[in-house]
């Protein structure tokens, strides 16, 4: 296949001769040769170091015939350019702190937000020299709301108490803050564009948190604005917004070319409400545990689901459980290659 990949063309909901896949933390714990580095290497340094980022990177389109490779970087180095401290401790989850209180908080100017992160640039640089043009480079960041319960929770919550008072009592400073991240994230993305990504994914991990009201009130309009802002540069935009059935339409209508589904939902509903292009959905539980034929029976019933529209990218509903073992992986590609149905 000569010209544009199959991720690209998927993006663009044009046909394909197979799917394309690629899967959410595809670089990471569940892989030897990442362990091995990580007993040399911090997670920062990792991230932080482009030679060591653009390895991590790599290492699973060694072993697999992915159709895209997503940058090694974490959501959360945004909060480094804000002066938050950031640590990631093995069993806690990460942990940001050190900032002021909500109504204190001022952001940095573009050249500032550049300078903290200019190094994601550099590895995207290598990254985009080092593959075949028919592999597609994703850069990412997390979406506002998102970054905005890391930064007010200072880590990982269950109910968001902290971010949903802030909402709930200061809506003005909330939409502030929202604002104040979605200009830092275009930044961002944009030094991640320049620098040679194909395709942008915005993470909204913990944004089912929220009611349709409060979604359609609050990060509908923020994310519709800043997805605009990013196709204008010329690549196309995935929503990652799981936990969201309830309001699909709503996450659709921010205008990504590619929503992002968890297994909470049937593709066959989605290609119902005919909105986009879309990217999903198998259980991570289903790749970790197996066995082989159940992994299969799964990416049949996907597949199935979705039927012979253009516009799919299989993937996980969310990131590779780091208990997954390696030759599961290649069972899964394998049958999404098989266009098993
Ligand atoms: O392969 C890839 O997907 C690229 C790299 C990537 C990482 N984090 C590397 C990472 C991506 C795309 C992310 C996104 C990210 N980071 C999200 C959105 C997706 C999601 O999971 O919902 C979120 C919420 C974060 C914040 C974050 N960073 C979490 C929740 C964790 C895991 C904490 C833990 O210990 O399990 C991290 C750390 C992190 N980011 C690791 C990796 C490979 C593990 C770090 C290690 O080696 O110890």
């Amino acid at each position: 296949m000569s010209g544009p990949g199959r991720m690209l063309l998927a993006c663009a909901s044009q046909p394909v001769d197979r799917v394309p896949v690629w899967l959410m933390r595809q670089a990471g714990r569940y892989l030897p040769e990442y362990r091995k580095l990580r007993q040399a290497h911090a997670f920062l340094e990792l991230c932080e170091t482009p030679e060591l980022a653009v390895e991590v990177t790599l290492q699973p389109m060694r072993r697999f015939d992915l159709d895209a490779a997503i940058v090694f970087a974490d959501i959360l180095l945004l909060a480094r350019a804000l002066g938050a401290d950031l640590s990631y401790e093995d069993g806690v989850g990460p942990q940001v702190s050190g900032l002021p209180d909500p109504q204190g908080l001022r952001f940095p100017d573009a050249d500032r937000v550049r300078e903290a992160l200019g190094f994601v640039g550099a590895t995207v640089h290598q990254v985009r020299a080092q593959l075949p043009a028919q592999k597609a480079v994703i850069g990412f960041a997390g979406a506002p709301f998102t970054l905005l319960s890391y930064l007010l929770e200072g880590g990982p919550s269950t109910d968001f108490a902290l971010t949903k008072a802030l909402m709930n009592q200061d809506a003005q400073t909330f939409s502030r803050l929202l604002d104040g991240l979605a200009e830092m994230t275009f930044v961002y993305l944009e030094l991640q564009v320049a620098a040679g990504a194909d395709v942008v994914q915005l993470f909204d991990s913990w944004v089912g948190a929220l009611a349709a009201s409060d979604f359609r009130a609050f990060v509908q309009p923020v994310v519709k604005e800043l997805i605009s802002r990013v196709r204008a540069l010329g690549v196309p935009v995935i929503y990652f917004a799981p936990q969201t059935a309830g309001y699909l339409r709503e996450v659709a209508a921010t205008g990504p070319d590619v929503v992002s589904v968890d297994w909470r939902l049937s593709l066959a509903e989605v290609r119902r409400l005919r909105l986009s292009a879309c990217q999903g959905n198998l259980d991570p539980a289903v790749l970790r545990d197996g066995p082989r034929w159940r992994i299969e029976q799964e990416v049949r019933r996907i597949l199935g689901e979705w039927g012979d529209s253009p516009g799919l990218i299989f993937n996980l509903g969310h990131g590779v459980d780091r208990r997954t073992p390696v030759h599961h992986i290649s069972w899964l590609i394998d049958a999404v290659h098989a266009g098993l149905r």
